[in-house]
């Protein structure tokens, strides 16, 4: 039996398909909880921490993004389709229109003098959705897709930044049609923040290449993903570039119950488990915050269950025990943050920001005043 867990386990790191890993890692937990009921006493800890540490990895997304972009190949793209991207109905949209249905109907831009190509620029509270809509949009697409985390490619030696962007550029050509994915494009910086020399050359290496993607017939297209838009260098922003702005807010009510029932389908959940309650008491959380919540509730059902050795389901009390964890609304940090950003600099573009941060912000205070 135990054999049969550490092959799971074995098996689980090897494999690219992240709802396969998660199966076995879990798999491999069941085994684990089952032979700490029929080993001997002074082995029970240790397979219970095995067990664990097989759920933690469950849980655990294994990362997609290559470090550097001169070993970069096509990403898989996961099996992650816009239904599986709750709410943000209006940015699909968007996305569908901008970077779908170009590479789906290229006939049908030329016919209207459409011109395909450019990029979209993401931006908003992290954990709502933005690298996630990425993955999305380059399996409706069904094209190559390169993820590239921009920290990743900004290196300290003179000239590797530009070698990598130029590489990653030329990959793109040959697999095209592609989508490239910029996730966190703040790290390239701008004239402003102070950038780096480095990440100024590198600016300008990116610039070019965009430049040369006028061109129709390379078929790349580009989405860039950032939490700091006021730090994305004011030349990456222009029309052509990355000039189309994309804000993902953080989830409303019915998506934040959409990604409760989503995430929870296949747990093991108890009769008394409330959604919409728990929707409600999740206001200014990000989807990742909802995720974490989860786990939590669902990490305290299980650890039970290992003391007492007999699986129970999760109860609503789990859900209030992990909420009153009082986990992060970080949505609220961020809005505070962008607005003190944007007034400082006197930014006038992200105005949905500051809109809608005004709105979170106030109803944040009223429940405290409450
Ligand atoms: N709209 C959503 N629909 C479904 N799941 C979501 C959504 N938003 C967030 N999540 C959950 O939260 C996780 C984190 O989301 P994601 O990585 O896309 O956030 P992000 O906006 O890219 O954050 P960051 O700015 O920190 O990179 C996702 O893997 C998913 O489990
Ligand atoms: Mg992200």
């Amino acid at each position: 039996m135990v054999r049969k867990a550490e092959e799971h386990e074995l098996f689980a790191e090897e494999v690219a398909d992240s709802e396969e890993r998660k199966t076995l890692f879990l798999e491999a937990a069941e085994i684990y909880v089952n032979v700490s009921k029929i080993c001997s006493s002074h082995q029970v800890a240790h397979y219970v921490q095995r067990a664990k540490e097989c759920y933690l990895k469950s849980q655990q997304k294994k990362t997609v993004i290559s470090p550097i972009i001169i070993e970069t190949k096509i990403i898989e793209t996961k099996k992650v389709s816009f239904d599986d991207v709750v709410g943000l109905e209006n940015v699909k949209e968007k996305i569908r229109l901008k970077i779908i249905e170009p590479f789906k109907h290229p006939e049908l831009y030329t016919y209207f003098g459409k011109k395909i190509g450019g990029g979209i620029l993401m931006y908003g509270p992290p954990g709502c959705g933005k690298t996630l809509l990425a993955e999305a949009a380059a399996h409706e697409a069904g094209c190559a897709f390169f993820s590239v985390s921009v920290g990743s490619i900004t290196s300290k030696y003179v000239g590797e930044t530009e070698k990598n962007i130029t590489e990653l550029f030329t990959q793109a050509r040959e697999a095209a049609p592609s989508i490239i994915f910029f996730d966190e494009l703040e790290a390239l910086g701008s004239e402003r923040s102070n950038a780096t020399e480095y990440a100024r050359t590198a600016v300008s290496q990116l610039l070019t290449e965009m430049n040369g993607l006028g061109n129709r017939e390379q078929h790349i297209l580009l989405i860039g993903a950032t939490n700091e838009p006021w730090n994305v260098d004011i030349a990456l922003r222009r029309p052509g570039r990355f000039g189309d702005h994309l804000f993902i807010p953080p989830l409303d009510f019915k998506a934040r119950y959409k990604l409760l029932k989503q995430y929870l389908k296949n747990r093991p959940l108890a009769g008394d488990v409330n959604l919409i309650a728990i929707a409600i008491e999740t206001q200014h959380y990000s989807g990742a915050d909802i995720v974490a919540l989860c786990d939590d509730a669902i990490e305290h059902a299980l650890t039970d269950s290992l003391k007492v050795k007999a699986a129970r389901n999760v109860t609503m009390d789990d859900f209030i025990n992990a909420l009153a964890q009082k986990h992060a609304k970080s949505t609220i940090q961020w809005f505070k943050m962008a607005i003190k950003e944007l007034e400082k600099n006197k930014d006038e573009s992200f105005q949905e920001v500051v809109i809608e941060g005004r709105k979170v912000l106030s109803a944040a205070l009223r429940e405290v005043v409450a």
